[in-house]
């Protein structure tokens, strides 16, 4: 008999990218799955949410700034078959927010020149992603 195939979630993450050329990335919270790692910000894409709405709306929460749709450049997608699920994670990049980045549900956050971004372990859907980022800045 097969296996039921597993469910897919749709998470949209970040880079958001300073003027230094420095990368956001947040610790996840204890408590979470994964706390203590280092991840690009974003979440679940909602029922009847476009991914972009689904991630000005993460920002918003999470780091109390304002992006605007159209300064949401291409992405890259990220997968991963974590246990119980299959993710999704299309990333995109973001000179421009209105607003201060502030810490509101991470642990921590870090801004990191690319080159560096390897330091600091993250999920297994995220990693892969610090090489095309470093290649891209
Ligand atoms: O953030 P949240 O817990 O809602 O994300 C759902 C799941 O997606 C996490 O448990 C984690 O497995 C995965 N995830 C990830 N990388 C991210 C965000 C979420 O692997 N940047």
């Amino acid at each position: 008999m097969s296996e039921a195939p597993l469910p897919t979630v749709l998470v949209v993450a970040v880079a958001l990218i300073d003027v230094d050329g420095r990368v956001l990335i947040a610790q996840r919270p204890e408590g979470k799955a994964l706390a203590g790692l280092w991840e690009f910000p974003g979440g679940k894409v909602e029922p009847g949410e476009r991914p972009e709405q689904a991630l000005i709306r993460e920002l918003n929460e999470e780091l109390g700034i304002d992006v605007n749709e159209a300064c949401l450049a291409p992405f890259v997608f990220a997968s991963h078959a974590y246990e119980s699920f299959h993710l999704l994670m299309p990333l995109y990049l973001c000179r421009r927010w209105s607003g201060v980045v502030t810490k509101r549900e991470h642990a921590a956050l870090a801004w990191v020149k690319p080159n560096k971004l390897s330091d600091y372990p993250m999920p297994p859907a995220d990693a892969p992603l610090v090489a095309w980022l470093r290649d891209l800045l």
